[in-house]
């Protein structure tokens, strides 16, 4: 039998907030050369690739997850293309070096410090780690919104325990925006589309997850001033 999450996931666009725009400013920050060497850690369905390749034409991005659904999904789309390789793996298999590691959404997984201290070996010289991480945007914390994150991005903190966390895992932030709500919505509404397209005949496994999705696309909608996605490009001292 199919899990259910993924057969919500199928045939996503991107699994986590973001967009080109903010993908172009932070690529803006890193300055890479054209031929750059990428890694997308945690790639998911590869929705940044395009966006990465654009400014790195000549360059290549690896690009991987652990999940097969999503790498497959990537070589539907990219297997002719010699400039990507993709591969179901752990984001820290692949050696490098790498002038950018972009991972949108995907560094909590292992956590900030301990990423950026992995990554650290893994990039060329002058080469960067750009990556978003969920944030408190506001002193007032709703409940709601608390219980929900604490249990899966313990532990999360504002933008400012972020840079104190970058700065201790010795690196200098040459960049940080919040992403806009637009880069949300790129996420939440193909979700809400998939969603109602699964909910009619849906079993009660399916229906759980198409529950919890919708109450999470909920949650940012009605609290999206008190928490955010911080995009950091920075780069180790
Ligand atoms: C929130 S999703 C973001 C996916 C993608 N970056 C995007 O924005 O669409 C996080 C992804 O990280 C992947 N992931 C989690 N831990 C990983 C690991 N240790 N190595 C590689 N991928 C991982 C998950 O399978 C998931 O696809």
């Amino acid at each position: 039998m199919s899990d259910p999450f993924f057969t919500l996931h199928a045939e996503m666009p991107r699994e986590g907030p973001g967009d080109r725009e903010s993908l172009d400013w932070a690529m803006g920050v890193a300055n890479l050369p054209r031929d750059a060497a990428i890694l997308d850690a945690g790639c998911g369905p590869g929705a940044d690739i395009e966006g990465l390749l654009a400014h790195a034409p000549r360059g290549h991005v690896t690009a991987v997850d652990l999940h097969p659904g999503f790498i497959a999904q990537v070589k539907a789309r990219w297997g002719d293309d010699p400039r990507v390789t993709a591969e179901v793996a752990d984001m820290r298999a692949p050696e490098g070096p790498f002038d950018l590691v972009w991972s949108a959404g995907a560094l909590y997984f292992l956590g900030i410090t301990q990423a950026l201290e992995h990554f650290r070996t893994r990039l060329a010289p002058g080469g960067v780690v750009a990556f978003s991480e969920l944030v408190w945007l506001s002193e007032v914390r709703p409940r709601a919104a608390v219980a929900a994150l604490s249990q899966e991005y313990l532990p999360m903190g504002n933008i400012a325990t972020l840079e104190a966390r970058i700065a201790a895992a010795d690196y200098d932030l040459c960049g940080l925006r919040v992403l806009t709500d637009a880069a949300w919505e790129a996420y939440y509404t193909p979700l809400d589309a998939r969603i109602a397209r699964l909910r009619p005949g849906a079993d009660a496994a399916l229906a759980e997850v198409l529950d919890a999705a919708e109450a999470e696309a909920a949650l940012w909608r009605a609290h999206r001033d008190a928490f955010g996605y911080a995009l950091a490009v920075v780069r180790p001292r």
